[in-house]
């Protein structure tokens, strides 16, 4: 066997610079999305949003590392078995899901010995063991009136051979991985121990040995740097990069300017990543902390009544005074309390006091519940019944908006100061509690806690003082030591919403009393045992009890939504506050996992890098801010109020501000500079063989080409891009665009200059393309072959065409004279095309005409405009199954469509699909739309015709008077039609276009 030899692939380039499993790592990513909490660092902090996810982070890193040999399908093969995406990983997945049950197995294979297998107890008299004996599969079981069951030892390896049957039946991987669990979900040594053979022998000839992926980690570090790999993360985050990249092995150093990522990273990397010791202790130190301030409460009497039943949650509305009637009138927009125990409060006018008693009525009928959800704020009004009449008021009116001398919208909300936690008895909208969901006693230590909603009482009403007494008479000295926060919000776009519809100035307004005394006793009692997890556990409950926690009651489930469920700073008409009981929850955290590799976490600017590490970093991998996507740097102090003063050992040596001033935001000129900056750094404290994957959303040509500048003027040359689908409908209802992570690679350009002209760069632009294109097209035949499916689809090459493209610009360092980094930084004109613009098409315009649909002449392809490119490209690749909107903007981009939309017959994220030819209508086939104005769209109005009974010789006669150039494109349109006879999903169509395709034919035959 080889010996490894420290160095010895310094110069070899890496395996993700040519493949990438990038359908894979889509679907896997989004899998990860969707397991919401169950994502590994979700529970740390699900306030911190856009994680990237760590599945993609794994196949960077380990692409970043894996050299290519000379047997390109074998390499592709290890990376897979690498991420658990090849069968055998798969059939090891499903099985841990328990994916087949034995009935499922029995009724869809053949086997002749299923008694190998299963064990049936029978069910029917009158079948016998012996008759059963006989029987071979498959059989439906359920039928023959038998209940199949797995032999009790059945061994593992046994199953697995027929899992990998029956996942050989599914259609495509992604109906495979859907039936597994992800793979960070299993056991990793049993998951992977059948792949290190493989990997052994694959790599023999470098030496390597490895038994997991962190010994493996470890020695291709030493075969490329001469050590174990240092990843760098300067734009941590909530920490997936490091913190996946640690869990490979790798040696992690992350950064940010933000201390709250700070928080969550070194919290993703010591909580998550505990030794068995240290996990232990901390989930001690947790639990003595929560149980000394449960004591606390209770001894106070704050959150049981007197017989002994237990407050989980506490539902306060606004009241405000009607202008109209002189009420006192509570405002939501809803009263259903409970949706699974038909539960709703009911306004009660009192007629003497002018207000309304609340009760709370379980068990409704079906109409109440739906007269219960009109609530008494409605369309922005406050909208209420009394005496016979319905009055309304819209809220404006009662905030009293209005345009202040420079035209800005202010309003007669009082603003409130720095002591008050509740508002006072003159102010617009005061606060009532108006339900309270309690755990009854004998249930309290039980497992299972039994509910119930109630009004409020007496009783009630004078614990709810109490607490404000204590919260008034100590609020002065807690903001002093730093009990509750004493920071004012700063406005922004985020955070002005709190202020103008509120009048809360002060971050602590955003709690009411009761919350502000459960943190303050927290804090105080985590004090006596500083320790940071406390500060990141307070993080998490003050996201899921506060000001801004609406009370859910769908999905039937009743319960306290999160703070930041979406990235705002929403004030709500009625919120929900947890009883400690229910709060307490949050403040413990399961800890697990075990990390051996060094890491370090780093509160500081990207360009000032030089403090993240004394030596040099072999990857960055990065996930940079743009575009206002997130307003991390606002929505964080809400946190940073709470923790920023007295932090404990290691975050006392942070910066507890958001630095607003610092952190990179936006898309303007500042941004491009910032970003520049923060590359530059980077790329210094790289080694010369160091590489960069940089990750971020891809909404515009705009965004690729400032990017693209950004990193080639910070001295790097772009060696891969690959595109993975991460958006959901969800995420576009939101932002209303569609959503796909481009991963660029980038290494360090060749020092000196190398300047270059445009009609240089453009033929060399189209060679690399095309070779580029062509090796991958290789590939694809190979691998489809033999497994039925390609590697890359049609995105993953013209993706990787543009990355070609950009390889070969971002070698130069002058383009006609310019220097890239004043390219980069020069402001930009809104509709100018740069340079990066122009090659980005020209790249995509190249890999076109070589991405010709099966089915369709290349002739045909070069003479048709883009709009008919991008209809029969679609329409070959709907045949697939594909229905993902963002592939269709992403072609519409590449074939310089106008507008895609007018083709589509569905836009739904996940659903999307083009319009089919009977669906024009004929005003969408004029001369002046796109596609009207081609030949295909001439076509799709024959076929029309045609399959409304106009005779095809009239059809014909009539595309060939609207169409001069007819019989000079007679072949091509007989292509295009031939190619619907292929493609088409209806039937019929495809009958009408062979029928016009064999008439256009036999023109000719009868010399017409
Ligand atoms: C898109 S987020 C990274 C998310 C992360 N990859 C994850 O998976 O959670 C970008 C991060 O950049 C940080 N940031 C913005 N400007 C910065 C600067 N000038 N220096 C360092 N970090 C900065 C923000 O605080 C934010 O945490």
């Amino acid at each position: 066997m080889a010996e490894l030899i420290p160095l010895s692939l310094k110069d070899t380039p890496a395996l993700i610079e040519t493949v990438f499993p990038a359908q894979k790592v889509s679907f896997e990513a989004q899998k990860e999305r969707k397991a919401n909490l169950g994502q590994t660092l979700t529970g740390l902090g699900s306030y911190w949003k856009g994680r990237k996810p760590l599945i993609l982070v794994r196949a960077i890193v380990l692409g970043s590392l894996l050299p290519p040999t000379a047997d390109a399908e074998k390499d592709l093969e290890i990376y897979e078995q690498l991420l658990a995406f090849d069968e055998g990983g798969l059939a090891r997945r499903a099985l841990a899901n328990n994916a087949f049950s034995p009935k499922e197995v029995a009724r869809t294979l053949a086997l002749s010995n299923p008694w190998d297998y299963f064990v049936c107890p029978f069910k029917n008299e009158e079948l016998t063991p012996e008759e059963a004996l006989l029987w071979e599969m498959p059989l439906d079981s359920e039928k023959v009136g038998i209940n199949l069951r797995w032999q009790r030892d059945l061994p593992d390896s046994d199953k697995l051979d027929l899992y990998l049957r029956m996942l050989e039946i599914s259609p495509n991987y992604e109906a495979r991985a859907a039936l597994c669990k992800r793979p960070e979900e299993l056991d990793q040594t049993e998951l992977y121990s059948s792949v290190w053979p493989k990997v052994n022998a694959h790599y023999q000839h470098l030496g390597i040995n490895a038994y997991s992926h962190q010994e493996l980690v470890e020695q291709l570090g030493l075969l490329r740097f001469g050590h174990r790999p240092k990843v760098g993360d300067t734009f941590c985050g909530g920490g997936s990069i490091p913190f996946e990249a640690a869990r490979l092995g790798c040696d992690v150093y992350a950064s940010d300017l933000n201390p709250i990522a700070c928080m969550l990273t070194w919290g993703a990397l010591n909580i998550i990543g505990a030794s068995p010791e240290k996990r232990t202790e901390i989930e001690h130190a947790q639990r003595e902390v929560a149980e000394a301030v449960d004591t606390e409460i209770t001894a106070l009497g704050i959150e049981h009544d007197s017989l002994g039943n237990r407050a989980k949650a506490y539902l306060y509305c606004l009241e405000t005074r009607c202008p109209e009637t002189g009420w006192m009138v509570p405002l939501s927009p809803s009263w259903v309390i409970s949706k699974t125990h038909n539960v709703v409060a009911k306004l009660i006018p009192d007629e003497k006091k002018q207000r309304f008693n609340i009760d709370i009525v379980s068990g409704v009928s079906n109409e109440e519940m739906k007269a219960a959800e009109l609530g008494t704020v409605q369309n922005g009004c406050l909208t209420y019944y009394v005496n016979g009449k319905t009055y309304t008021t819209p809220i404006k009116t009662l905030r009293g908006d209005y345009k202040d001398a420079d035209g800005n919208t202010a309003n007669r909300l009082r603003q409130w100061e720095k002591l008050d936690f509740k508002p006072r008895s003159d102010d617009i909208f005061k606060e009532r509690l108006y339900c309270i969901q309690w755990v009854t006693a004998d249930s309290l230590n039980k497992k299972q806690k039994i509910t119930f909603f109630a009004a409020v009482t007496e009783d009630d009403l004078n614990r709810e003082q109490r607490i404000e007494q204590i919260v008034a008479n100590n609020i002065a000295q807690w903001q002093q030591l730093g009990l509750v926060p004493d920071m004012p919000i700063e406005p922004g776009d985020k955070t002005d919403e709190p202020i103008r519809t509120r009048g809360w100035t002060y971050w602590h307004h955003l709690f009411n009393a009761r919350q502000l005394l459960h943190y303050s006793l927290y804090i105080s009692a985590s004090r006596k045992n500083p320790n940071p997890i406390s500060t990141i556990m307070l993080s998490r409950s003050v996201d899921s009890s506060s000001r801004l926690t609406r009370w859910d009651s769908g999905n039937g489930q009743d319960r306290v939504a999160n703070t930041f469920s979406n990235q705002a700073l929403n004030t709500l008409f009625n919120y929900a506050c947890r009883g400690f009981l229910h709060l307490k929850g949050q403040l413990q955290y399961d800890v697990w996992g075990l990390l051996n590799s060094h890491f370090e976490v780093k509160n500081s600017v990207t360009n000032k890098i030089a403090s993240l590490t004394n030596s040099i970093t072999d990857l960055f991998i990065t996930d940079p801010p743009y575009a206002d996507a997130v307003h991390y740097h606002e929505i964080t102090e809400y946190f940073i109020a709470w923790l920023r003063k007295n932090p404990p050992a290691p975050f006392n040596e942070w910066i507890w501000d958001s630095r607003r001033a610092l952190a990179i935001k936006g898309s303007g000129d500042d941004f491009r500079r910032g970003m520049v900056e923060a590359y530059t750094a980077m790329t210094q404290h790289m080694p010369d063989n160091g590489m960069q994957g940089v990750m971020f959303t891809h909404q515009d040509t705009g965004v690729w080409s400032d990017m693209v500048g950004i990193f080639w003027a910070a001295g790097l040359q772009v060696v891969a891009a690959w595109y993975i689908a991460t958006e959901t409908t969800s995420e576009l209802k939101k932002g209303g665009y569609v959503q796909g992570t481009v991963i660029l690679m980038l290494r360090k350009r060749e020092l000196g200059d190398k300047p270059g002209f445009k009609q240089k760069i453009l033929p060399a632009v189209r060679r690399e393309v095309e070779a580029q294109i062509t090796q991958m097209m290789h590939l694809n035949a190979d691998v489809t072959n033999k497994l039925g499916e390609p590697v890359f689809n049609d995105s993953d090459l013209q993706m990787a065409g543009y990355a070609a493209a950009l390889k070969v610009l971002t070698a130069y360092t002058h383009i006609g004279g310019e220097d890239v980094t004043t390219f980069a930084l020069r402001p930009r004109v809104k509709g100018e095309i740069s340079v990066v613009d122009e090659i980005v098409q020209q790249a995509a315009e190249a890999a076109n005409s070589l991405l010709i649909p099966e089915g369709l002449g290349a002739e045909t392809w070069q003479k048709i405009s883009g709009i008919q490119r991008f209809y029969l490209r679609m329409m070959d690749i709907e045949t697939t199954g594909a229905s993902k909107l963002d592939n269709y903007q992403n072609f519409a981009k590449a074939f310089r469509v106008e507008d895609y939309t007018r083709v589509m017959g569905n836009m739904a994220a996940n659903k999307a699909r083009l319009k089919r030819v009977t669906e024009f209508a004929s005003r969408e086939l004029t001369e002046s739309t796109e596609l009207g104005a081609s030949w295909l769209g001439y076509l799709a109005i024959g076929l029309q015709q045609l399959l409304a009974d106009v005779e095809p010789q009239a059809v014909i006669s009539q595309i060939q008077a609207d169409l001069p150039e007819f019989m000079e494109v007679r072949p091509l349109l007989i292509d295009m039609l031939l190619f619907i006879g292929k493609k088409a999903p209806e039937p019929q169509v495809k009958e009408a276009a062979e029928i016009l395709a064999a008439r256009l034919r036999n023109m000719r035959a009868i010399g017409q």
